[in-house]
């Protein structure tokens, strides 16, 4: 049984978790979840016979599917059906003397968050353009395989309501991840402790918030072909550019979705408390429902600006859901 408890009491406090068998290890948490092994995820047969085990998990199923060759620890390399590496995504490779010049040797005033794959950073790179430089955590190999899908999803998506992936660094043991700056940072930013001298969000906006981030999912949904399911739909991972549209970021949990005639894919159980789909959370049993489960939980959030989790209200309204309905 999952247990949705909050363990974060305060600020910023709902963090992404792993729900499998006991061990914690840095903001990812975990509990025991229905019957999944720990470390053991499998697809269904999404169609192209495709099974996929803890070694060979997201990031294996869209080398398979799309054709990506792999070389080293995460550099991946899109090749076109003859088996050319292509240029399609966009997304380029930086050094990381690059990355280091583009953000002063990733000084403190460049920080502008911290979230649970490491910190990100403000940056000038030398074209001029501003960009967001993630810099993952050296916390082990699930960080590596968040880095890898998290290239490959955004390689391969492309919506005006998804951020845009401008490169990454695979240098030696660091991996980082250059974004399109989003200068109004998170719509979390914006609904939660704010200053006093900050405006809270106008109904307007939070309309357009809400459709922009509903456009993204369906582009994930509808579009994409296999399917993707994001996993990761929260306001912290909703980020707005200067006029409030909304591009969803962080990739890294995302998965293809099923195909034909399956309903689900079965995978360890991840995500972030509060968000979570409570039928995937207790059977890992992963749908496409499951993202609309966490994007009612934001609507929730545009409309009450409280947050899905908030250890600083009393016993029974801790919990956004369980308080409004
Ligand atoms: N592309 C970006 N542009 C501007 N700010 C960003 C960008 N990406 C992330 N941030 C800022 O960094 C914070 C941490 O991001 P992230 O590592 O994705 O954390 P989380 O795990 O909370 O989603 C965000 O809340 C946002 O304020
Ligand atoms: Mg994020």
């Amino acid at each position: 049984m999952v247990c949705f408890s909050c363990f974060s009491p305060g600020g910023k406090g709902v963090r992404r978790i792993e729900i499998e068998n006991g061990t914690r290890s840095g903001s990812r948490h975990s509990a025991d979840s229905a019957g999944s092994g720990r470390g053991k995820e499998e697809s269904g047969d999404n169609g192209k016979g495709i099974r996929s085990t803890a070694k060979s998990c997201e990031c294996w199923e869209l080398i398979r599917v799309f054709n990506v060759s792999v070389n080293g620890k995460g550099k991946a390399t899109l090749n076109d059906t003859k088996g050319n590496s292509t240029r399609s995504s966009g997304a380029r490779s930086f050094t990381f003397r690059e990355l280091a010049a583009a953000t002063r040797g990733f000084r403190e005033v460049n920080l502008i968050g911290e979230g649970g794959f490491g910190r990100v950073y403000k940056g000038r790179l030398e074209t001029g353009e501003v960009v967001a430089i993630k810099q993952l955590d050296h916390d082990g190999v699930q960080g590596f395989k968040e880095f890898l899908v998290e290239v490959l999803m955004l390689s391969l998506l492309h919506h005006s309501n998804l951020v845009t992936l401008i490169g990454y660094c695979t240098d030696g043991d660091q991996r980082l991840l250059v974004y399109e700056y989003m200068p109004m940072g998170s719509l979390e930013d914006h609904l939660f402790d704010l200053d006093p001298n900050k405006e809270p969000l106008n109904w307007n906006t939070r309309i357009k918030v809400a459709v922009g981030a509903a456009r993204g999912l369906e582009h994930l949904h509808c579009k994409a072909d296999p399917p993707v399911i994001y996993r990761d739909l929260k306001s912290a991972n909703i980020l707005l550019d200067n006029d409030f549209n909304p591009k969803l970021s962080d990739f890294g949990l995302a998965k293809l979705g099923p195909v034909g005639d399956n309903t689900h894919v079965s995978t360890r159980v991840m995500g972030t408390y509060g968000y979570c789909a409570p039928e995937y959370a207790m059977s890992g049993k992963l749908t496409l429902k499951s993202d609309i489960y966490s994007f009612g939980v934001v609507l929730l959030e545009l409309i009450t600006g409280r947050r899905a989790i908030d250890c600083s209200k009393k016993q029974g309204e801790q919990n956004l859901v369980s308080w409004v309905c």
